[in-house]
């Protein structure tokens, strides 16, 4: 039985790892704070990461399933979460005369979208679709690990491969071409806590925000299964002593 079960085990991880290294070798893991079971997020990396994703990522990509309100969760005043939301503006209405109009967006609203459709997305992305964030460290394989091997897998392309037109050549996608423009360059965004701001630092900081906003819940899960695994041990060796002095006559 126990053979067996080995084998699975050896025969799934070797599947595996053949898969990850067909054409580009295995996916690089990087540090995360968030990593392990006591991981963390670091509030600093996050609100630096909404920086980046605010001043970079947004112009293209939608973030839909976040409110400003939520931005409080990763260590904004309410007064910065209000100012934030009103640099944007939402279509709300109708109002009396049947009239929709503009406003100030406010905590309660959904963070607004660059594009009013996604055919006003595909048209401005050479016919490509820049998907929406709010999720995508989940949706995509290797997680935030591939997220920030793509952020950083901008390359010349090797000599003999032609690529298409309005297309880059990136490490890590699939077929090898993408349809976006490197987001991040070295100084593309400036920090205000004296953080370097070269690309490695902006790539890390960015995709700790979309790991936030995908899991949001992620440091409370591994609190509690901290304590869970605490109590277990408590609760296990109570039973243990229980049973050795309960048995401790019968021989
Ligand atoms: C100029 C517009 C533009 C900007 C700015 C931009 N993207 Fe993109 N992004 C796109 C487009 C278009 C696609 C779809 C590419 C494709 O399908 O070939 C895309 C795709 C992606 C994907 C999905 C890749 C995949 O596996 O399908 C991720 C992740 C991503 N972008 C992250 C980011 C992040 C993070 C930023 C900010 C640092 C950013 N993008 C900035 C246009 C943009």
């Amino acid at each position: 039985m126990v053979k067996i079960l080995i084998l699975i085990l050896t025969l799934s991880f070797t599947f595996n790892a053949h898969a990850a290294e067909s054409n580009k070798g295995p996916m690089p893991k990087h540090e995360w704070s968030f990593n392990g079971i006591t991981g963390t997020f670091d509030r600093a990396a996050l609100q630096r990461g909404f920086k980046v994703y605010r001043e970079v990522c947004a112009g293209c990509h939608s973030m839909k399933l976040l409110y400003y309100r939520d931005l409080l969760d990763i260590g904004f005043s309410e007064a910065q979460v209000k100012a934030i939301a009103a640099e944007y503006d939402v279509l709300d209405g109708p109002n009396d005369e049947g009239e929709m109009f503009e406003r100030p967006a406010r905590p309660a609203d959904r963070f607004v979208n660059p594009y009013l459709n996604d055919n006003e997305a595909r048209a401005n992305n050479n016919g490509a679709y820049p998907p929406d964030l709010s999720v995508i460290t989940k949706a995509r394989r290797y997680g935030e690990d591939y997220i920030y091997n793509l952020l950083m897998g901008y390359e010349e392309a090797p000599e003999g491969v032609e690529v298409g037109n309005g297309m880059y050549y990136n490490k890590w996608m699939d077929g090898n071409q993408i349809a976006m423009p490197a987001p991040i360059l070295d100084g593309s965004v400036d920090y205000d806590d004296g953080t370097d701001n070269n690309a490695a630092q902006l790539s890390e900081d960015v995709v700790t925000f979309l790991k936030w906003s995908a899991e949001p819940e992620l440091e409370v899960r591994k609190n509690l299964g901290i304590k869970v695994i605490l109590f277990f041990l408590v609760l296990g060796t109570i039973v243990y002593l229980a049973k050795n002095r309960l048995w401790r006559e019968v021989h």
